[in-house]
């Protein structure tokens, strides 16, 4: 006999109009709590342009990159868990954690020896944060460091979180290799690594509200915790599904934006370059870290270059650059009075305003102080 379902509680599918305005796609609406297999398959087509291979039943969509690490803390953490969190970076890593009751515990970004003496005191650590590359240091993740912090990683049992956000925005012409998926055929790791991303960088597209996690891992444990993602998910359904519908178009569509955002990223540095400012050539990211002469506070410059000259920037402190030095930006490893500087600002812009910094001489090396030169 034909059910007669009096559950039934899905408005797409009992009859009534919906707005003619209504975005295309949703409708009936059948949720998919992992993500739409056809968005899957696309941020697994992402990767394969990386060279990597990934399984898109290794891939779970999110609405942000942001929620990729709320799911990451419910899935990994108990209240009062800890993760390892690199300074400098992102400033909202601690607001990400705290929100779902994890803490985190600093280490200066690429101390491998830093990660060592935190997880030798303490019991409650369950993952550890890399970002490739850094924001605002812009530093890829380099092979020895990744190795001796995957050892790490395995002998604790921590899972590794790779936020790659800005990884398809190097400033010379290579791009390292990215840690989803498999490589040349060859398994990364055994544990557990979550690598994340989202249309918000790698489109340019932040209010379109679509990020991933990618799974990786042996394929036991993997499992287990694709399912358990599954269930948070499940739990909030909190990816639209038009944007889901539109995922595979606008990803095969970003070569527009990225090659016009690295093109703007070699300029930018280019007009720092111009004034002598050291940097690694190796790096990636939309910002750059301008050190300050030392004995100026970064808040204060940051203040007076607003009320003085109009120009508008970051103190360095705002990524912790004070406490942990910008180690990562170039052989320096010391400064701790910079300004960041988003590489993203229009060409002619970025040129007046650094002239306005220079011409205060708060630059290091304007200053005429002994800097060392970077290969
Ligand atoms: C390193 C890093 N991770 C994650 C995010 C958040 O990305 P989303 O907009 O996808 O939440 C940002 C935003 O700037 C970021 O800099």
């Amino acid at each position: 006999m034909a059910l007669t379902d009096l559950t039934v509680s899905n408005p797409t599918v009992v009859g009534l109009p919906t707005s003619a305005l209504a975005l295309p796609g949703d409708a009936p609406y059948a949720p998919s709590p992992a993500g739409l297999r056809q968005t899957r398959e696309a941020i697994a087509g992402y990767y394969a342009d990386l060279g990597a291979h990934v399984d898109p039943e290794r891939v779970v969509v999110t609405a942000s990159t942001s929620e990729a690490y709320a799911f990451l803390w419910k899935l990994l953490c108990d209240a009062g868990d800890r993760v390892l969190v690199p300074r400098p970076s992102y400033p909202l890593f601690d607001f990400l954690l705290r929100l779902d009751c994890a803490e985190p515990v600093p280490f200066q970004a690429y101390d491998a020896g830093a990660i060592e003496r935190a997880l030798e005191v303490d019991s409650r650590i369950r993952a550890l944060i890399l970002v490739h590359p850094n924001n605002p240091t812009g530093q890829y993740v380099e092979a020895p460091f990744a190795d001796r912090v995957t050892r790490l990683v395995d002998e604790h049992a921590l899972a590794l979180v790779v936020d790659e956000v800005f990884f398809d925005f190097p400033h010379a012409p290579s791009l390292p290799a990215t840690t989803a998926g498999t490589f040349a055929g060859r398994t990364r790791h055994r544990g557990l690594t979550f690598t994340l991303s989202g249309l918000s960088k790698v489109c340019g597209l932040p209010g379109h509200k679509l990020g991933w996690i990618v799974v990786g891992g042996a394929d036991d444990v993997a499992t287990e915790a694709l399912a358990r993602l599954e269930l948070i998910a499940d739990t909030y359904l909190s990816v639209s599904t038009p944007v889901q519908h539109a995922a595979p178009r606008l990803l095969a569509d970003r070569h527009g934006f990225q090659n016009a955002c690295r093109e703007r990223l070699r300029a930018n540095l280019a007009t720092l370059d111009s004034l002598g400012l050291p940097r690694r050539a190796d790096s990636g990211g939309w910002t750059a870290v301008v050190p300050l002469a030392e004995d100026l506070d970064d808040e204060c410059i940051a203040v007076d270059l607003l009320e003085e000259d109009a120009v508008v920037t970051h103190a360095g402190y705002l990524f912790d650059i004070g406490e942990f030095g910008a180690a990562g930006t170039s052989r320096e490893e010391d400064w701790r009075s910079t300004l960041v500087l988003s590489l993203l600002t229009p060409e002619r812009t970025f040129a007046e305003g650094v002239a306005r910094i220079a011409a205060r001489k708060l630059l290091h090396h304007v200053r005429g102080k002994n800097f060392p030169q970077v290969p």
